[in-house]
């Protein structure tokens, strides 16, 4: 009996010390009695992190969903990653670089989490699952349709574990014809309108090296996540989150559905196509650099693009600052040339205006056309090498490019959170090595007994199969 009470004892302490919740009703209330949380007296950015006290149970795998439970963990959520057992997420082995060591696509997508490995389809791999769902806020799966369910954790068995907890999803496609389909960034790139919209008019369509469909999906489902915890504050229960990769990379091309509603009232006269007097078929076309906001825009050699491949500027011919372009690139007449003086007759010229620009443009560096186009205000971005990036002071500065250092892997460069917060500050921890924090997670978070730990760990459901039981 005693024993029994020691070891409920020691559980709950773990518990408590390890959940580190913040309770509402912990929070000090303003004396004014307004109901609002008395004003912090710490300096800024000594009062916690934005999501502290917020556990997630990230179930996912290759970049969409670690990139959304990454930013969580940014934000101060305790991330806890459960990995295969002798596999992990399958893009530690990826494109590797360094011999041994866990890839960059993984430590890349994997910062300040924690890892544990549980073979899920195991009967002792399960019971530490559900634990772990009973302690966790959010549980975060990119897995294909289907897989959680199959593993046994449907929505109603997790909720029935624990009713505040929020099933946050990435899939390729909503409900629908397509739903059962397995899809990667470039899948979701073309199904939601991205590709038929890119590239130009003569070639085929294109994809972006912005991975829009699995790191802009993750951006999304990570707000979904954020909301809903909000909202189980005044609801007290937890919801599904879905966040398909269609409808990610739809929303990040709502300005080319503008487009296609336009198309039927007329040409789209900002597209160089019109001034080029080609006739527009019934979808919006591949618009090559044209710039898809009102003010024209195209990319113009700089000095050096004959060997450099990034010497070259994107430009933009706003309208307000049309004079000053005219004085910069010495053709003072065009200001009052009503051929030129507004933004409508030079519509139908744009191709040979861009071309004079971009004499005046190729006589310089991008960053000399910046510094003068920048001191009369003329909106330019020069194109910016990822050497060029990785390299540039200001971005180390802020903590947008950042080193980390890994104990296998050694010095490498990463992107920051790109989220500034004057009162949360982020700081960037290398990603975890597979199961690092097995023990840990099962003793300081679950709670677990030693006896039970090692029932578990006994029972193999943590570690990988020996290799004769994987031959057999
Ligand atoms: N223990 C035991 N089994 C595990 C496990 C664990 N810890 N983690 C995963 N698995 C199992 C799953 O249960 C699944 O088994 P099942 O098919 O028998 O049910 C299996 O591993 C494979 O999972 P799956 O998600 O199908 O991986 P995949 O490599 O075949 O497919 C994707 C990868 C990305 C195509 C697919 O997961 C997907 O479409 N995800 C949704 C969209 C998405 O996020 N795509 C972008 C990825 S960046």
């Amino acid at each position: 009996m005693a024993k029994k009470q020691k070891k409920s004892k020691a559980k709950a302490a773990a518990k408590k010390s390890a959940r580190k919740v913040v309770k509402l009703s912990s929070v000090k209330k303003d004396k004014s009695g307004n109901g609002l949380p008395k004003m912090s007296s710490k300096p800024y950015g000594r009062a916690g992190k934005a999501l502290t006290g917020v556990r997630i149970l990230d179930f996912t795998h290759v970049q969409s969903g670690p990139t959304c439970t990454q930013l969580l963990a940014w934000l101060g959520c305790d991330v806890i990653k459960v990995e295969r057992p002798g596999v992990g997420d399958i893009t530690r082995g990826q494109l590797v670089d360094v011999k041994g060591a866990d890839s960059l696509y993984f430590t890349m997508l994997n910062h300040n989490k924690r890892s544990i490995t549980i073979d899920s389809k195991h009967p002792q791999g399960m019971r530490v699952l559900e634990a772990l769902v009973k302690t966790c806020d959010v549980l975060v799966e990119n897995f294909a349709p289907g897989a959680l369910d199959r593993m046994g954790l449907t929505w109603e068995r997790i909720h029935k574990l624990n009713p505040r907890m929020i099933v946050a999803s990435v899939k390729g496609f909503g409900p629908g014809p397509y739903e059962d389909c397995k899809v990667y960034e470039n899948v979701a790139q073309c199904a939601g309108g991205s590709a038929s919209t890119t590239g130009f008019r003569e070639g085929p369509p294109l994809v972006t090296g912005a991975q829009i469909g699995d790191s802009g999906t993750g951006l999304h489902l990570a707000l979904g996540i954020v909301a809903a915890l909000y909202q189980r504050n005044s609801t007290g229960r937890g919801q599904k989150v879905l966040t398909a990769m269609q409808d990610g990379v739809l929303n990040l091309c709502r300005v080319k559905l503008r487009d296609q509603q336009r198309i039927t009232k007329g040409p789209l006269t900002e597209y160089s196509q019109y001034g080029e007097g080609v006739p527009f078929g019934a979808a919006v076309p591949r618009a090559g650099n044209d710039s898809g906001g009102g003010q024209p825009g195209w990319i113009l050699k700089c000095k050096g693009w004959e060997t450099d491949p990034d010497a070259y500027i994107y430009f933009i011919t706003q309208a307000p600052v049309w004079l000053a372009i005219c004085d910069l690139i010495g053709e003072p007449t065009w200001k009052t040339d009503p051929e030129y003086a507004t933004p409508r007759a030079r519509l139908p010229k744009l191709k040979a205006i861009f071309a004079r620009i971009e004499q005046w443009t190729m006589t310089k560096t991008k960053f000399e056309v910046m510094d003068a186009c920048n001191a009369v205000d003329i909106p330019v971005g020069p194109i910016l090498s990822m050497k060029e990036i990785a390299e540039e002071p200001s971005l180390r500065k802020t903590g947008t490019v950042v080193e980390v250092d890994h104990p296998t892997r050694g010095k490498y460069l990463s992107v920051g959170n790109p989220i500034k917060m004057s009162d949360s500050i982020s700081e960037v921890t290398r990603s975890p090595l597979l199961g690092e924090h097995t023990d840990e997670i099962l003793k300081d978070v679950l709670g677990f007994a030693a006896k039970d730990i090692a029932e578990i760990k006994n029972s193999g459901a943590l570690s990988a199969p020996k290799k004769e039981e994987k031959a057999a």
